[in-house]
């Protein structure tokens, strides 16, 4: 049988459902991941900066790429199994994805604790209300535990998105991953993200000295 392997603080290249099953089991403090999904794009406007949205009238379509092959009834029990008892997980979607998701978060074995709102500074247009924030679904394994802010944390929290270049159409900004990290972990805890895209997570983790287990399966994003 092959041996099990932890490689921390360095994003390995490959696809996550056979890449990290080989890390063992029940070695991660933290899941905090952005996975891929089936998306609806209308562009972009910019906030204050905005006239009229961009694209709302002609920009709609549905956007597929390698990415969405992978459902969540495909890897939610994989980073289940990876995850230690009695820890968080958040996982980003959107208010169409959510759905499936949570039932298979439920179906992997884990329970919602919350859904948190993160509050942005820009916004897609839509026809049915310009989206100015994206949903994360808060859950966890085994038993409930507190987060480390108890009282001092909101569902709906605002922090900037990356405005202009991104190394990731996805990207998302380091200050709200932090939020997340210091609040269900410690330090030298492992967090784990299966998705890493251009290694956020992975920087969050590292500015507040945590380790990190990471999956990329697009070489072009890896730079860590
Ligand atoms: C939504 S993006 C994550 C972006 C990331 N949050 C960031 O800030 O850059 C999802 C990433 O998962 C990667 N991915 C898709 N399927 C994968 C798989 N089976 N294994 C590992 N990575 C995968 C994609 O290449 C993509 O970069």
């Amino acid at each position: 049988m092959e041996k099990k392997k932890i490689i921390l603080n360095k994003v390995q290249l490959g696809d996550m459902t056979t890449e990290l099953p080989k890390s063992g089991e029940e070695f991660a403090d933290c899941l905090i991941t952005d996975p891929p999904y089936k998306i609806i794009t209308g562009g972009n406007c910019n906030g204050a900066n905005s006239i009229r949205p961009k694209g709302i009238l002609s920009g709609n379509r549905q956007l597929f790429t390698h990415m969405t092959e992978i459902t969540p009834h495909d890897w939610f029990p994989i980073v289940y199994k990876a995850l230690k008892s009695n820890t968080h997980a958040y996982v980003f979607t959107n208010a169409l994805n959510m759905e499936t998701m949570l039932n298979a978060a439920r179906k992997a074995g884990f329970r919602l604790h919350n859904i948190l709102v993160w509050e942005k500074n820009n916004c897609t247009p839509s026809q049915y209300y310009m989206k100015n924030c994206e949903y994360v679904l808060f859950l966890r394994k085994g038993q409930a535990k507190y987060i480390n802010y108890i009282g001092g944390s909101k569902t709906v929290h605002k922090f900037n998105n990356i405005i202009g270049h991104k190394r990731h159409p996805t990207e998302k900004p380091i200050e709200l991953l932090k939020f997340y990290i210091a609040n269900s972990t410690n330090e030298g805890d492992i967090v784990l993200d299966p998705f890493a895209g251009s290694g956020s997570t992975m920087e969050a983790a590292i500015e507040l000295h945590r380790n990190f287990v990471g999956f990329e399966i697009d070489p072009k994003y890896i730079h860590m």
